[in-house]
């Protein structure tokens, strides 16, 4: 396992650049396979989910190139549905489920293993299959796994229970090539649904309303290859505001949409943390103890509940009481264990975690248990007195590229202990089919157990 020494209390200064957004990259890549030839994606992150997704389309058939770290070439000339992927890969991701949409739109046909990812929750799917049916296709889990087909889609007018990310994007990928006009009602607004939408429509689709609670998808024949840049990643540029913010510091963040991280600069401010915008970078200082605040995550334009747990990490220090309501996941105060390690003071009852900020917290040795939950150990650790080590950073590299040395770059004591077979994580993510399959085996392996 590969983990991070955290040595804390340095206020950070200076300008840390933000990568694409995870979320809209995880998405983008499989709707690549909805269109025939070579598509090329830029300003991807350089993380392991991107590695594993690049793994899961090989399995398909189609060509893998990455001239640079965040761009890859994409040629899905030779698609086939065919089996499955390997377990190991799907159950890494929970992006995986967009293969579903992409292959039965492209195809009529698609076999992946049910999802995996971050243990916040149930992660269920029934909303997706719902719109897949609504389509026309046919349902069945065998062994673990989805299967979807049908001869034709037909376009269907889809009302969905919850306003869920996965199933908005996973339904319009299935939409994009079915015949007629398919209306999906109470969608989810997230900015990388936008994206995606952009993404299909330099394809040659038909998406309109892509960001608001109702979209509409004009069925086409077909679509023929792009190029197309993901947009900044919000969470991230909030995850190191954040970081600023707790210690004391004055960061600039590049590279960013403020308008993406409204309701997170909105309660920074509240919480009398200084945030300037100015066009693509916001500026973020901490002159006094922050105030204790309520937050309560929801769908966006709501707070973003994968900004939570570091935000309850600078509730933690904060002057007074914080009540924070976790309004999306069943299960996603898992970190607080972890939190009361470094002498936090935090009662959790349902979805509900009263805060009372402590003076001081205490460096100590603690075990990431999921992506954003490993984010915040880390900020913990350079809020803290002493030093913080913290175990199974894998679940970190998901989805923050580069973190220690984005950390270093504005001041942070922060190295990782290298394991001797981890060559990937010297931050080169293998271009090679052979190199990314033992970078993702060796990645996985870890998670055997991850549901
Ligand atoms: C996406 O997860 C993101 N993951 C999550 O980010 C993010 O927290 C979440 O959206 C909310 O913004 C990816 O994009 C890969 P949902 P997703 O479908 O699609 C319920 C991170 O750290 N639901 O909007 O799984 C579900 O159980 C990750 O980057 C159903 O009931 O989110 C949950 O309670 C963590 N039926 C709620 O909706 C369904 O068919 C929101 O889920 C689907 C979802």
């Amino acid at each position: 396992m590969a983990e991070l020494i955290v040595r804390g209390s340095n206020p950070l200064f200076g300008e840390v650049s933000i990568g694409g957004r995870k979320n809209s990259a995880l998405a983008v890549i499989p709707a690549t396979m909805l269109a025939s030839g070579t598509s090329t994606l830029s300003n991807l992150p350089a993380i392991s989910d991107i590695a594993t997704y690049s793994s899961i389309l090989q399995h398909f058939g189609a060509t893998v190139q990455k001239p640079c770290n965040s761009t890859m070439r994409i040629d899905t000339s030779n698609i086939s549905p065919g089996k499955s992927p390997p377990l190991k890969l799907v159950k890494t991701i929970r992006a995986s489920y967009y293969v579903l949409g992409a292959l039965l739109g492209r195809c009529g046909y698609a076999r992946v293993g049910l999802p995996g990812g971050c243990d916040i929750g149930q992660r269920l799917i029934d909303q997706h299959l719902k719109g897949f049916r609504a389509l026309g296709a046919e349902i069945t889990i065998e062994h673990g796994e989805v299967v979807v087909e049908a001869s034709r889609l037909e376009g269907a007018h889809i009302y969905l229970d919850v306003a869920s990310v996965g199933a908005t994007i996973n339904i319009v990928l299935a939409a994009v090539l079915a015949r007629g006009t398919t209306v999906i009602e109470n969608t989810a607004r997230e900015p990388h649904i936008a994206d995606v939408a952009s993404c299909l429509n330099s394809m040659g689709a038909r998406v309109v309303g892509a960001g608001t609670d109702t979209i509409k998808i004009h069925g086409v024949e077909e679509l023929h290859p792009t190029k197309h840049a993901i947009i900044p990643d919000e969470i991230e540029a909030a995850t190191y505001a954040i970081a600023g913010a707790v210690t004391g510091g004055d960061v600039t963040l590049l590279n960013v949409v403020p308008k993406h991280m409204d309701a997170a600069i909105a309660k920074l401010r509240e919480a009398g943390i200084a945030v300037d915008e100015n066009g693509d970078s916001i500026r973020v200082a901490c002159r006094s103890r922050p105030k204790a605040v309520g937050v309560k995550t929801l769908p966006y334009p709501g707070f973003p509940t994968d900004a939570m747990p570091p935000m309850m990490v600078l509730l933690s220090v904060a002057n007074g009481t914080s009540v924070v309501s976790e309004g999306i996941f069943e299960n996603r105060f898992n970190h607080v264990d972890e939190m009361q390690r470094f002498g936090a003071s935090i009662r959790v009852e349902g979805r509900t975690a009263v805060i009372e900020g402590v003076d001081h917290l205490y460096g100590t040795s603690v075990q990431a248990e999921n992506l954003r939950a490993g984010a915040a150990l880390l900020i913990l650790g350079l809020a803290a007195r002493g030093t913080t080590t913290i175990s199974c950073i894998e679940h970190v590299d998901r989805g923050y590229e580069h973190f220690e040395e984005k950390m270093r770059e504005i001041g942070a004591d922060v190295s990782r202990a290298r394991e001797e077979d981890e060559s990937w994580e010297n931050d080169h993510i293998p271009t090679d089919g052979e190199g990314t399959r033992r970078m993702v085996n060796a990645y996985s392996n870890r998670f055997d157990d991850q549901v």
